[in-house]
């Protein structure tokens, strides 16, 4: 029996990959223009790292990450996120000696164990952003700018922003307390996982979709009535800024992340396009994180795109690779030859040259140039080599012009190249 990928992990083929180096070659561009460097990090850290900063009672550490032993029995995690690593990395580098402000962003894949579905994989892609250094509410709107003015340039509009704010140390213990007791009334109608969990991540039972859980947090506790003044300021700023830069948003106080390390301003991009896996892109402020895990106490936000979510979503409107910008048909040995070098001698010279390899007849080869799209075809056989011309047949209004062999190189070259 062949072997086949490990179930939720994808192969990205020739026909679809044109569209993931589309979405990747655009977000280098935006990313760019508002100032951001690309960071690489390794795909395994110490478990430890995602133990410390997503959280020891979240879903993905309790339950889906890929750890294992390494051969000097090191515990080891493939990465499930983007932030922590790149925090890590950040201290580990002295990153804050080199600006005060970091702007970093990233891309590739992150692994987590959780049940494959439509828009959810075991290993996918995030595109991800993180500013280290900026409290200033100026800085989430910026970031949230940049991830709207993304979307426009990769022609998604069917998605909407929601954010929240979660407060902070100081106005979160208050609000995680009477959010529990609020629970504790309504207990037997949780379901069991959050009558298990209500105590150590009360939030999380806002997001559950049971529908015992749903119907008993209709009318819980709002976080964002509940926060301490610094916070309440804050939050109004970011409003205000969107406002300002005409980012359409709306509040959605109910939203909580899956990650422990977001104080303040956390916010989704979601659609309706995708059924369950609705969030395209999800973020929000970490501004203890980086103290957290040994480093100066640095505010940071950022987000992270999921890659294959987009791709869904462009759907139909794909993106194709373009086909030869040439393919030279040939007959015969000595005319094959020569088309052999003609083709290598263009390519080098940056056109986009085919031939046949299989030596099949000229009808089969016309037919190839065809299947692959090739701008323009030459038809090479003996009585081309003799008379030293060719005809360059253009391939989309089937008109033909005879081109001089010796100067076909340097003339398709000015044309095509
Ligand atoms: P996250 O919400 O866990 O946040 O993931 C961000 C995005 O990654 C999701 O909105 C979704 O599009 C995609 N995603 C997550 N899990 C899967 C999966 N199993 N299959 C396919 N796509 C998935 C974070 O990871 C944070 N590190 C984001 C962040 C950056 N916050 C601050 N900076």
């Amino acid at each position: 029996m062949s072997i086949t990928a490990v179930k939720g992990m994808n192969d990205i083929l020739p026909g679809e990959v044109e569209t993931w180096q589309f979405l990747e070659l655009s977000a280098r561009e935006v990313f760019g223009l508002y100032g951001f460097s690309e960071i690489r990090t390794p795909i395994p850290e110490k478990t430890e790292l995602f133990c410390r900063s997503i959280g020891e009672t979240t879903d993905i550490v309790e339950k889906e990450m890929y750890s294992f032993s390494d051969k000097g029995e090191n515990s080891l995690t493939l990465r499930p996120e983007g932030t922590a690593p790149v925090m890590r990395s950040f201290i580990q580098n002295r990153l804050h000696n080199l600006d005060p402000v970091s702007k970093l962003y990233y891309m590739g894949p992150m692994f987590r164990y959780e049940r494959p579905q439509k828009g959810r994989y075991r290993q996918f892609h995030q595109l991800g952003v993180e500013v280290v250094g900026v409290e200033d509410a100026k800085i989430d709107a910026q970031v949230l700018a940049m991830l709207h003015q993304y979307f426009i340039r990769i022609g998604i509009d069917s998605v909407s922003l929601q954010i929240n704010s979660l407060g902070c140390p100081e106005c979160r213990p208050g609000y995680r307390q009477t959010l529990i007791s609020y629970l504790e009334s309504r207990l037997d109608t949780l379901c069991a996982e959050c009558q298990r969990r209500y105590q150590t991540n009360p939030l999380r039972v806002l997001d559950c979709k049971a529908q015992g859980c749903q119907a008993a947090t209709v009318d819980a506790p709002s976080v964002i009535e509940h926060l301490c003044s610094p916070c309440n300021d804050h939050f109004r700023q970011v409003k205000s800024y969107l406002d300002l830069l005409n980012i359409p948003f709306e509040v959605n106080a109910r939203m909580v992340r899956g990650l422990d390390y977001y104080v303040r301003t956390t916010f989704e991009l979601v659609t309706d396009q995708l059924g369950s896996q609705n969030a395209v892109a999800a973020g929000g402020r970490y501004d203890g994180l980086v103290e957290s895990l040994g480093g100066p106490s640095l505010p940071g936000i950022g987000f992270a795109i999921g890659l294959e979510r987009l791709v869904l979503m462009k759907g139909e409107q794909r993106i194709s690779a373009g086909g030869p910008q040439l393919f030279i048909a040939a007959l015969g040995e000595e005319a094959t030859e020569r088309a052999f070098v003609l083709m290598s001698q263009l390519q080098a010279a940056g056109v986009r040259a085919e031939m046949d390899y299989l030596g099949k007849s000229l009808k089969a080869q016309m037919r190839r140039a065809n299947k692959l799209n090739a701008t323009f075809t030459l038809v090479l056989g003996e009585e081309e080599l003799e008379s030293g011309q060719a005809q360059l047949k253009n391939m989309s209004d089937s008109s033909q012009s005879v081109v001089a062999m010796d100067s076909l190189v340097a003339m398709l070259t000015e044309k095509l190249g």
